[in-house]
């Protein structure tokens, strides 16, 4: 076994862990999709002294936050303070996260004949920050709690790189996939390769698993997805499988999920927009499957929001291989007691 496979071995015997290989556990593990953020004092208090790109770069602060979150609330798995995005300034996309408007690309890839502008990134130590970051964190938590790496899915990054930003109807991204296959072909294959080396590098930084998030890709119809972002996320997840486990995350579109099935994986994450029951029927018993309760449902009072986790429970009845997640992330207003509060619950109700 070469080093860093013996690294990921001590972390093995963690409850999230067990649930990824569908194993019983004493109780639901829990995480939350952006744990570390706005909505935490703890975060707020770093994150003023310094931008929100300077904090992912300097890995001792990116460190703090995440160890940080990871202890506040109590959950089963901390994630890599860091951003899908960062990865398409050294393959020559010009970056910039705007107040209050959030990530812009200054030079998106505006139709196909530019997609030679997006190269392969040259030497991955360009992204050390990230790998710092992986390794600082893993020195620091504890052993029954693994770190998961992360990164965006071929369709995700692309829609950013061609629109430049978060689109409504994402047209010119459909637009570049309908009508010049062959440079769709070539924009998602060079996501893919690199990608993959950088999955790869964070695993083997310490990571003991991996998300892979296709946050936009809810926007297809099931016949796009296959023909045009399958073929992609599928190669994604076979380049990495080996190191680690995937979690491949998909929101917005329940009608995909037997496709994302098809995609690969170790464990499905899937929204509140369809049944935790329902989606096992469709991805059958042996996968693992994170989710999925409605991140709206953190505004409710209390009581009312331990019905909601309990109906999430409830669904996922007791099966082996569930890992509790909010169905999207977390967001910036929410209040902290109340996702302490959803962490407690579901430990206490999730209790076999
Ligand atoms: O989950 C975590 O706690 C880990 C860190 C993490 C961040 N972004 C930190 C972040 C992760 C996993 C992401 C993923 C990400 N980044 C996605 C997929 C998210 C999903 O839920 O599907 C996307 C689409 C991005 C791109 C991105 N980064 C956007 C659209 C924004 C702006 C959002 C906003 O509301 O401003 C960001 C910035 C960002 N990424 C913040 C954080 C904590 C807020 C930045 C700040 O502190 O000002």
């Amino acid at each position: 076994m070469d080093a860093p496979m013996a690294e990921t071995a001590r972390y093995q015997n963690s409850r999230f862990m067990k649930a990824v290989r569908r194993e019983p556990v004493d109780t639901t593990p829990i995480w939350i999709m952006r744990q570390a953020g706005r909505y935490l004092p703890e975060y707020m208090e770093v994150r003023n002294k310094v931008t929100f790109i300077e904090l992912c770069k300097t890995p001792a602060l990116a460190a703090e936050v995440t160890l940080t979150a990871q202890r506040v609330l109590g959950v089963d798995a901390a994630i890599l303070f860091a951003d899908l995005l960062p990865i398409l300034e050294p393959m020559g996309l010009d970056l910039e996260y705007l107040k209050g408007e959030g990530p812009v690309i200054h030079n998106p890839i505006q139709d196909a004949s530019q997609v030679d502008r997006l190269t392969d990134i040259a030497d991955m130590d360009c992204l050390d920050f990230v790998f710092q970051a992986v390794k600082l964190i893993r020195a620091d938590l504890p052993a029954d709690i693994p770190l998961l790496g992360f990164a965006g899915c071929p369709f995700t990054l692309a829609s950013y790189a061609i629109e430049g930003g978060s689109s409504k109807n994402y047209r010119r991204t459909k637009q570049m996939m309908y009508n010049d296959p062959s440079a769709w072909n070539a924009l998602m294959n060079r996501f893919v390769d690199n990608l993959i080396v950088y999955l790869q590098r964070q695993i083997a930084a310490g990571c003991q698993a991996v998300q892979i998030f296709d946050s936009w890709a809810g926007c297809l119809s099931p016949e796009d997805y296959q023909q045009y972002v399958q073929p992609y996320t599928a190669k994604l997840v076979a380049g990495v499988q080996d190191h680690a486990p995937v979690i491949n995350f998909l929101t917005g579109n329940p009608a995909l999920l037997s496709l994302q099935r098809q995609a690969g994986g170790q464990v499905f994450g899937v929204d509140w927009r369809i049944n935790l029951s329902d989606a096992w029927e469709i991805f059958g018993s042996d996968v693992a499957i994170q989710g999925n309760m409605d991140p709206i449902a953190l505004y409710a009072e209390l009581p009312v929001l331990k019905q909601k986790a309990k109906a999430v429970l409830d669904a996922a009845a007791g099966r082996n291989g569930h890992i509790f997640n909010l169905g999207h992330g977390v967001m910036p207003d929410m209040n902290p007691d109340h996702v302490k509060a959803l962490v407690e619950m579901v430990h206490e109700l999730g209790t076999r």
